[in-house]
């Protein structure tokens, strides 16, 4: 079903009817209903998810954590690989027991997976108990298509996003001291192996204005970190360029980090580097996803720049900030990736020394150019790959990260460590979790922990101190 603007009515004018209903709901019931929201995938998700449960709490839903007794499911979902979707599945399979049990309970599916013709045929025709689906571009229809679900109508599927961006969509964040901006949506790149463009629609950029506006408030509202978000904010293009957003939001007072991803090593210009130098209240960590050490396997991956391209980014990187935080993503097992592209990949994750990466095994993705490509690579040689470059770069991790032993550092608090409430877990600016022992310290707060044990992926030391923001107790 495709929607056009002629049918549109303001998300408000949904929030407000369906609201109107669940008031009647409580007042027969005695509670009002519940909603449970389950998310898969990356950050733009989860920010995704913040704006799913904020249009469920304005329509008059409370948040629950049991879908069992929730009167509204929403399964945030992803297709960057293919056990993601797999998984997200798999669960929703699950929920038909839920439906069964009380069949008046509305099932929705939103998230990339939903924006594919092939997945949208799947849930109409062997998922029958769910009520409707949303692509990631109309998710702000989500109030009119819980309205039209709960008016009787028959199940919809919804396509066919606006490319137009919709402010002001009510978000409630799972953090007091964390927080998602999305500065644009979409991408334009094609990556021949990503069906993030395929599902996510074109560039679009948020007005500069309206992102400070609502940085500002979350830093008055005592936010510490605060992740600009974007399939590629390199290319942030609205009235200004990704480093005068930067500048702008650094004018904003108060004591908080500025975090950004993900960028693409094909639109990092001198001056990007530079705007971080210049400004602290960047976050010294830089996410420059490089895929492949191969020039050969770049260049099939449509991915535009060279492996000495990308080295020469490290390079004015460093030489400003010797000690900025570097990760990357990586895919092993691309289609025609040969022992020595592996090879090379290796060699370039010698050279690089990143803090961390994340590494995938390459997923055929549907309707996507490397979907096509002859000389896929068989599972078990992916696999080795894989454990091949994780062990590498384990070693690599410990190693950096034992430069900070005896180093006193500056992390943000999360909070207790699930098997021991005597330990804290925080993060430093780079992101690297750091573990130590505290009597009782708040998450959001700052403590500055003096480094004596460093693993591959956490840090653990001793607290020296801590200063209480955002309690009103300095
Ligand atoms: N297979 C494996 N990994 C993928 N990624 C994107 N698409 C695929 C795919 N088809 C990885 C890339 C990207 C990260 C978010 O996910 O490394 O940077
Ligand atoms: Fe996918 Fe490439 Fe766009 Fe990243 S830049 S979302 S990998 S197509």
């Amino acid at each position: 079903m495709a929607f056009n603007n002629q049918h549109f009515t303001d998300m408000s004018d949904y929030i407000n009817l369906v609201r109107e209903r669940n008031r009647e709901y409580e007042a027969s019931c005695g509670r009002p209903p519940l909603a449970y929201v389950l998310t898969f995938g990356c950050q733009q998700n989860e920010a995704d998810s913040e704006r799913i449960a904020g249009m469920a709490q304005s329509m008059g839903y409370k948040l629950t954590g049991s879908a069992e007794e929730s009167d509204l499911i929403v399964i945030n979902t992803c297709a960057v690989r293919d056990h993601a979707e797999k998984k997200a599945l798999s669960i929703i399979g699950q929920f038909k027991h839920v439906k069964n049990a009380r069949p008046g309970v509305l099932i929705g599916v939103c998230g990339c997976m939903t924006a594919q013709q092939h997945r949208i045929d799947e849930l109409k025709n062997s998922y029958p108990y769910v009520d409707f689906t949303l692509e990631p571009a109309l998710l702000h229809r989500l109030p009119e298509a819980v309205f039209r679900a709960l008016s009787g109508e028959k199940r919809t599927f919804w396509v066919g996003g606006e490319e137009k961006i919709i402010e002001d969509v009510p978000v409630r964040r799972e953090s007091s001291y964390k927080a998602w901006v999305s500065i644009m949506y979409g991408c334009n790149n094609f990556c021949s192996y990503c069906i993030v463009p395929h599902v996510r629609g074109r560039e679009r950029s948020r007005d500069s204005s309206q992102i400070y506006r609502e940085v500002r408030a979350l830093v008055e509202s005592g936010y510490k970190d605060i992740t600009l978000l974007g399939q590629n904010v390199n290319s942030y293009k609205s009235d200004c360029d990704f480093s005068a957003l930067l500048k702008k939001l650094c004018s904003i007072d108060g004591d908080f980090k500025l975090h950004f991803m993900t960028s693409h090593p094909k639109d990092v210009p001198d001056s990007l580097i530079s705007t971080i130098a210049e400004n602290e209240k960047i976050a010294r960590h830089f996410h420059l996803p490089l895929q492949s050490g191969s020039d050969r396997i770049l260049a099939a991956m449509n991915r535009r720049y060279t492996t000495r391209h990308y080295m020469s980014i490290l390079e004015k990187l460093r030489a400003l900030l010797p000690d900025i935080v570097v990760t990357t993503d990586i895919i092993v097992g691309f289609p025609g990736e040969t022992d020595e592209d592996f090879e090379g990949t290796l060699d370039i994750i010698r050279r690089a020394r990143f803090d961390m990466i994340f590494s995938f095994i390459y997923s055929k993705r549907k309707s996507t150019p490397a979907e096509r490509m002859e000389n896929q690579i068989p599972p078990a040689v992916k696999s080795e790959r894989y454990e091949r470059l994780t062990a590498l770069q384990n070693s690599i991790s410990k190693e950096k990260n034992r430069q900070l032993l005896d180093k006193t550092v500056k992390v943000l608090v999360e909070g207790e460590s699930k098997n021991n409430p005597d330990v804290y877990a925080g993060r430093t600016e780079g992101g690297k979790i750091v573990h130590f022992k505290a009597e009782s310290i708040l998450p959001g707060s700052y403590a500055y922990i003096k480094i004596n044990r460093a693993e591959a992926f956490a840090l653990y030391g001793e607290l020296q101190n801590k200063i209480l923001y955002n309690l009103g107790e300095n």
